[in-house]
């Protein structure tokens, strides 16, 4: 297998069926019989974000399912169709380009991958993606790829609004009174855009478009196209649930950050993506994450009452590290702070 140009370019060969190091030991599959299909995270309006029963209804979904979608976000539909758009375009270069922007990019702003961490993986996940870091400093995205960068910096732009509302919300509910300078370096002191791209699969069944996995952010804002294959843990930890496409709608979760930070109130919740036999699916997922050198544990806030913190302070780069350092393994991670 050429992995230079990731799946995509095994895709382009259009084999019969799916070469060995992609296909996952059986107990590693999505088992459908474990799908809940009367089951659905909620879908919020967000129009008046700062009405309490908005607030509330932010505030049930994060702690009861760690995953809703919202709708009226604010983010412009021409943003959201534009950067879909880009993620096609970007994947669709010719094999030596991208070839010579990996080569050409620096590691720590521009990241092309395939899989998640190849060289910690026994069996490789069925997706590429470029990750992109974005910072406050305009010198950051210079370093962008031309072909996706006006799109990336403009949808950037108005998620960055939505995202501190979110934050604000959900800091209020943990009786944290303001989003100050310090509390935004510890929750989105670096934020990161994810261009996922998905190819059709011969035989989506026996391989992972993503293996379960919870996310290492504070949030993560999720743009998926119509296609679907998003699935996420159902509250008995053994079943799965569909997260259907909405037309303009964005998927929020909480990541393993807020999870420690909130001492459990909000929940990360466990999420695998199953790739499509007949089209490529796109995603675009922006982690908004702790600066690197932010310590991560408990909020005083939410231990005033007497709580026993549940986690212990560890340093976001060493958890960011030890996540990247082996193959998505379920809800795993977190046991780094404990
Ligand atoms: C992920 O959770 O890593 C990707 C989510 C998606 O593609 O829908
Ligand atoms: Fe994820």
């Amino acid at each position: 297998v050429n992995q230079a140009n990731g799946v995509k370019g095994l895709a382009d060969l259009h084999p019969p069926s799916v070469p060995h190091q992609y296909i996952q030991p059986h107990q590693a599959r999505l088992d459908h019989t474990k799908i809940l299909p009367q089951e659905s995270i909620p879908i919020i309006d967000f129009t008046n974000w700062d009405d309490p029963h908005v607030q509330d209804s932010i505030f049930d979904a994060a702690t009861k399912w760690g995953f809703f979608q919202i709708v009226n976000h604010g983010i412009p539909f021409k943003a959201l169709d534009d950067i879909k758009v880009v993620v096609h375009r970007f994947f669709e270069l010719p094999a030596e380009e991208k070839k010579r922007l990996k080569e050409n990019s620096p590691p720590e702003v521009v990241r092309l991958a395939t899989s998640f961490s190849p060289n910690a993986e026994s069996v490789l996940e069925w997706k590429d993606y470029l990750q992109l870091v974005y910072a406050s400093e305009e010198k950051i995205q210079s370093h962008w790829p031309a072909i996706c960068k006006d799109q990336a910096l403009e949808y950037m732009k108005h998620a960055e609004v939505l995202i501190r509302k979110l934050l604000k919300v959900l800091l209020k509910k943990l009786n944290v009174k303001e989003l100050d300078n310090a509390r935004e370096h510890t929750l989105m002191g670096s934020m990161i855009l994810g261009l996922n791209y998905y190819p059709a699969c011969p035989d989506p069944e026996v391989v992972a478009g993503v293996g379960p996995h919870s996310d290492i952010s504070s949030i993560t804002v999720l743009l998926q196209d119509d296609i679907g294959g998003l699935y996420v843990r159902g509250s008995d930890g053994d079943s799965w649930i569909y997260v259907p496409p909405v037309e303009g709608a964005l998927v929020i979760n909480i990541g393993d950050v807020l999870q420690i930070l909130s001492n459990e109130k909000y929940k990360s919740i466990e999420h695998r993506v199953v790739a499509n036999r007949s089209e490529t699916r796109i995603s675009i997922p922006i982690f908004v994450n702790p600066a690197p050198d932010v310590v991560v544990g408990p909020l005083a806030e939410v231990l005033e009452n007497g709580d026993e913190p549940k986690y212990k302070p560890v340093l976001y780069s060493d958890y960011f590290k030890y996540f990247f350092s082996k193959a998505h393994d379920g809800k795993k991670t977190i046991q780094f702070a404990m």
